[in-house]
């Protein structure tokens, strides 16, 4: 059975007053928390605190592979499972766009999270430019084979994929339900090939804009499991209201 997912990705948003009452909010609130798995992707500096009042699953959005070292500015799985986040974000386009990470050091970081134990969401997703020459299918198979599609089947347990695509994020332009469906099912049939079975079991988001207004029909989509969502994640309420738009 796949998991149903809500993640939250508040990138560099939010004061640490704002982010402790975000969660106060969040744990005040009627929904039934059961009812999907909600994750949050938190600024580093917030997760131990964040993470302590053990409400929700609070992550980190980027880590480095190295274990330890000469790195400055940069974290390792060790240091943010000593603060008690348990998951991180890989290979989320802004990372990829403006931080230079490739394909190359993606695939690091998934080892990194294999070798550890450690869960991920694996962000892929194409640019306007690809989407429009009609290569998006292409384009996501690529990233997936370079950096993902190697681990081995007993890791896929600490594996959520979110389809992203780049001309949708932050934008107000959503994929409409068919882009999504051919997107997701695409990447469902690269995980079955590719791990049998296993692969049937992997939870695949969608982020991109998702909001209250567009979320029923997105989550609909038969291949969807869950949204990564950035703005609408901001507002404790406005996110938790979207498990109510699962079916
Ligand atoms: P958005 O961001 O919901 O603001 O488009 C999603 C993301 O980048 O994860």
């Amino acid at each position: 059975m796949r998991k149903k997912i809500l993640a939250a990705n508040w990138k560099m948003n939010l004061s640490f007053v704002e982010a402790q009452a975000w969660l106060s909010q969040f744990k005040s609130s009627n929904t039934t928390k059961n009812l999907v798995d909600f994750q949050l992707y938190a600024p580093s500096l917030y997760l131990q605190s964040l993470a302590q009042q053990e409400v929700l699953t609070v992550g980190a959005q980027n880590v480095h592979p190295k274990e330890s070292g000469a790195f400055t500015g940069e974290l390792s799985i060790s240091q943010l499972k000593s603060v008690g986040a348990s998951s991180v974000l890989i290979g989320h386009s802004e990372r990829r766009q403006y931080f230079q990470e490739s394909n190359f050091f993606l695939k690091e970081k998934v080892d990194a999270c294999c070798q550890q134990d450690y869960a991920f969401i694996f962000c892929c997703g194409e640019d306007l430019e690809t989407r429009r020459a009609g290569a998006h299918l292409n384009f996501i198979t690529d990233q997936l084979q370079a950096s993902l599609l190697h681990l081995e089947p007993a890791k896929l347990s600490l594996l959520t994929i979110a389809y992203e695509p780049i001309w949708a994020i932050g934008t107000g332009e959503t994929a409409d339900t068919t882009q999504i469906n051919e997107v997701h099912a695409h990447i469902r049939q690269l995980l079955e090939s590719t791990f049998g079975e296993k692969g049937a079991e992997v939870s695949i988001l969608y982020g991109g804009s998702v909001n209250a207004s567009n979320a029923q029909s997105i989550f609909a989509c038969p291949d969807v499991d869950g949204g990564l969502i950035g703005g609408a994640s901001l507002n404790a309420q406005s996110f938790i209201e979207l498990a109510h738009c699962f079916k």
